[in-house]
């Protein structure tokens, strides 16, 4: 048998551990759902398997879930299965959790030392034949795509270098290629980074390490046609306070941001590392160039924004402080001034997180981003690593600095969505995401039309169960 969970915020309520592996074979469905629409949307997130043994954990620590929605001909199938990693095996085999804090291998039990600490949980990715599971501290895990069987851990047969890659990969919609990085890439506790390029048939060809100002939690980065371009803000590691069985993340405002752009003709030695004032930003929405000015566009915050990263000085995180915005950073890359002529100005005056593009205008100029949103004036649930769930959709237009909304019902969040094309233009797509209901104790699969998402969905497809709060998704078409 196994213990009760913590009836803390990150175990209770909507944030309950699920548990279920399970197939629904033929969802419910109010409406219609659109004849082009043939796929399968995949999403991942935490879901522990075992309450943790040191009495609490922060919510993103958990064991990763990965579920399917296969979308054919009109019908919905859904299956969810845990990823089986070393670290779901070694707790499955043990009936406990032997893993300890969040990225602190100092805080296992003894039996699990040396082996991965990987939870696979947050992002899935499709490229080059293979379905890909990411979490930024260890190296891939691969899936079967049809079945959700784990296959193991995915290193390009041995040739992956570094410990960990990241799980905001981007495919560059003109190359096809997949661009990537890692950081801590020796581990954690470790400070180098590197680049990596998966060409479009799904080969490694390039792997360049080099070291940042400082370790921060480099959580994504941008990608444009000639350059990629990585913020390193300061939710800083200290490899010592690792040691000591310590938060492996403090917010330290005391320190300015630095962002390194690196042409992608060019190597790791000519990358320029520039001087940004201190600033919190966790996901980027895109990046593009034009001229000698490099973009990239992210959800910034003055502060850190998270409850579950404490500040190095002690102080309470201040929630008005971590409030995210849609900003776009922009550099001269003929600057010679330490801050490269930066930049910043706000693209939307409403606050969002988790914001997506169509994947066809990655690192290309753009018009439209999907947010979770969070409206102060609707009804608030706990779901989620912050505990707030966010109570509307946004499609925002950073050109003309305009939102459109779905506020859902006072009964409902929402998680991430996808953007799926249908016709050449940028918002000419459907748009899709999971509603929690809160009064259901159930989810739903909204479908809406992407240019009119505050008219409501076309169709609603209704699940059985509840699927706990994600982090990413992707949508992989059937052809
Ligand atoms: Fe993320």
């Amino acid at each position: 048998m196994t213990g009760p969970f913590p009836t803390s915020p990150s175990f209770s309520g909507y944030n309950a551990p699920s548990r279920i592996e399970c197939d629904v074979y033929d969802l419910e469905v109010e409406g219609e759902i659109p004849a082009d629409l043939n796929g399968s949307w995949y999403r991942c997130g935490p879901d522990p398997q075992y309450p943790p043994h040191l009495g609490d954990d922060i919510y993103i620590n958990g064991d990763g879930m990965i579920s399917m929605f296969r979308i054919e001909d009109g019908h919905v199938d859904f299956k969810m299965r845990y990823v089986q990693t070393e670290r779901w095996k070694a707790e499955r085999a043990a009936r406990r959790s032997l893993y300890g804090k969040y990225r602190n291998p100092w805080t296992d039990s003894p039996e699990v030392k040396g082996k991965s600490r990987g939870t696979a949980n947050t992002t899935p990715v499709w490229h080059g034949g293979r379905l890909l599971v990411l979490k930024e501290d260890h190296v891939p895990m691969e899936v079967d795509p049809d079945t959700l069987a784990t296959r193991g851990e995915f290193t390009w047969n041995g040739k992956l270098r570094s410990k960990t890659v990241t799980a905001h990969p981007k495919i560059d919609p003109v190359t096809g290629e997949l661009l990537l990085f890692g950081y801590e890439c020796e581990g954690d506790g470790s400070s180098a980074m590197c680049f990596l390029v998966e060409d479009k048939h799904g080969n490694l060809i390039r792997e360049e390490w080099f070291e940042p100002p400082y370790v921060g939690m480099i959580h994504d980065f941008a990608i444009t046609t000639d350059y990629v371009i990585f913020p390193v803000l300061p939710t800083t590691m200290d490899p010592d306070r690792l040691k000591a069985g310590g938060d492996h993340w403090k917010w330290d405002g005391s320190l300015p941001g630095w962002v390194g752009i690196m042409p992608r003709a060019g190597t790791a030695a000519d990358m320029k590392w520039f001087e940004v004032p201190t600033a919190f930003a966790f996901h980027v929405i895109n990046g593009f160039n034009e001229g000698t000015q490099a973009h990239i566009d992210l959800m910034v915050s003055n502060r850190n924004a998270f409850p579950f990263i404490g500040d190095i000085t002690g102080a309470e995180v201040d929630p008005q402080e971590g409030v995210p915005y849609a900003t776009r950073w922009s550099f001269d890359m003929t600057s010679t001034a330490r801050d490269g002529g930066f930049r910043s100005t706000r693209l939307a005056e409403h606050p969002g997180e988790l914001p997506l593009v169509d994947a066809r205008r990655v690192g290309q100029p753009y018009r439209y981003t999907y947010v979770a949103m969070i409206d102060p004036a609707q009804r608030m649930h706990m779901s989620g690593p912050t505990y707030m769930g966010a109570n509307m959709i946004g499609k925002v237009d950073v050109a003309e600095n305009a939102l459109q909304a779905y506020p859902g019902t006072d009964e409902t969040t929402f998680q991430e969505g996808a953007f799926i094309p249908r016709g050449p233009g940028e918002d000419d797509g459907w748009y899709i995401n999971v509603a929690d209901r809160h009064d259901q104790n159930r989810t739903d699969l909204l479908i809406f039309d992407a240019k009119r998402i505050a008219d409501g969905p076309v169709a609603t497809v209704r699940l059985p169960l509840r699927l706990r709060n994600a982090f990413h998704t992707t949508w992989v078409p059937a052809t």
